[in-house]
């Protein structure tokens, strides 16, 4: 047998397999925020399936952060119990669970911010889902942070084995790192070491919130996937800095939701040699860090996530479109059954979310709608 499905140890923990669910938006919080009975459920199936460690959707950290509707919020301390709800639920299924907090920064559109106008490290057109974002003070920067503190106090609290700061995809943390979003000519921009400021104040307050020993890692753009955004080089400083500083993991992502080809969740994977993405820059973070890599995006074989363990590409592999068409995937693959995932990357799952009842497979739908005529 390979790597991917035996046991891997992480965090002092040991995880059932080499797998993850990649966080992943589940539409199933209810209007503030809180867990509903419906995002255990989902989250206990994948448990079932023996992932080994589960990441829900993102987090929002405060009340104008929220990226999308009937997001997952820990922005007060109310929200702890629902999370401690669905962190015991999971345990109970034997498999790890992470939390990965985030702030949407300019990612997002006023109504879902409570009519506000979204703040961003710099007023850039175009990258928003709305108006155009307002430029952060000093005083916003730091209310962020506190607020990122915080956060990670309730995850702790809740009972999360871990906690993933989102740096990838367009949220504040790859706002502030990317050279398309962060033009400031302060202490937080201008150059790459300045763009890296907010995300290790960031990670340093978390980890001081969380406790020295607790695990915080992060999932990051290794590229924007656009002309002039992050290189692999400068996101492995980044890495590098926290590493020195006591970063637990990272999980090797990227693209940005406008970035229409090179989007973080690729379209139209039809064959293997599609798959795994990211895997080259996946591999220059293996070769520069002596921290456990994670690899996502696209990934559907289980032949090529074996490989991209055996190549020593990655420590473990991410999933996230595949485990929504088949929270079971890895469950089958151990139970012999290795056959590719059924999912076919049309990101309708995205868009059925956005009508309010979650995340769902479409195709899955369709041929059960099938089955019953
Ligand atoms: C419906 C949906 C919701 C997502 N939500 C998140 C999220 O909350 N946090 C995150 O880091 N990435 C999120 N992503 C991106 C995935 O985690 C992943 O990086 C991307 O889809 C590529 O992996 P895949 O090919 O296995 O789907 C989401 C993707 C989808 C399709």
């Amino acid at each position: 047998m390979g790597k991917l499905l035996g046991t891997y140890p992480l965090f002092g923990l040991t995880l059932r397999t080499a797998t993850v669910r990649s966080a992943t938006w589940e539409g199933l919080a209810d209007q503030e925020g809180f867990v509903r009975t419906e995002l255990i459920n989902m989250l206990v199936e994948l448990a079932r399936g023996r992932v080994g460690m589960v990441i829900p959707g993102y987090l929002y950290v405060s009340r104008d952060g929220r990226g999308l509707p009937w997001q997952t919020g820990v922005w007060s301390d109310a929200h702890i119990e629902g999370l401690r709800r669905m962190v015991e639920a999971v345990h109970k299924q034997g498999s790890v669970i992470a939390a990965q907090i985030a702030h949407a920064g300019g990612r997002t559109r006023p109504n879902l911010i409570g009519d506000k106008r979204p703040v961003a490290p710099s007023p850039v057109e175009g990258f928003s889902f709305g108006d155009t974002p307002m430029e952060m003070t000093i005083s916003d920067i730091h209310n962020i942070i506190d607020a990122f503190g915080d956060a990670a106090r309730r995850v702790k609290d809740a009972g999360f084995d871990a906690l993933q700061l989102h740096a990838g995809h367009g949220y504040i943390l790859s706002q502030f790192l990317s050279p398309l979003f962060n033009m400031r000519d302060d202490g937080y921009g201008g150059t790459a070491e300045k763009r890296r400021r907010f995300v290790i104040e960031v990670y340093e307050r978390v980890q001081r919130a969380a406790g020295g020993s607790f695990p915080v890692f992060i999932k990051i753009n290794s590229t924007d996937g656009m002309a002039g955004g992050i290189t692999v080089e400068e996101a492995l400083e980044t890495v590098k800095d926290l590493s020195s500083r006591g970063l637990a993991a990272v999980e090797v992502s990227g693209g940005l939701a406008g970035s229409d080809d090179n989007r973080p969740g690729r379209k139209g994977i039809s064959v293997p040699s599609e798959e795994a993405y990211f895997q080259e820059a996946a591999y220059e973070f293996k070769k520069n860090l002596n921290i456990p890599v994670i690899l996502v995006g696209g990934i559907k074989s289980y032949e090529i996530a074996e490989d991209m363990l055996a190549g020593g590409k990655a420590d473990l592999v991410s999933f996230s479109r595949a485990l929504i068409c088949e929270p079971h995937l890895i469950k089958r693959w151990q139970e012999g059954d290795t056959r590719r995932a059924r999912c076919i990357s049309c990101n309708l799952c995205l868009k059925e979310g956005l009508t309010g009842n979650g995340i769902a497979c479409v195709a899955n739908k369709k041929s059960k709608d099938g089955d019953a005529a």
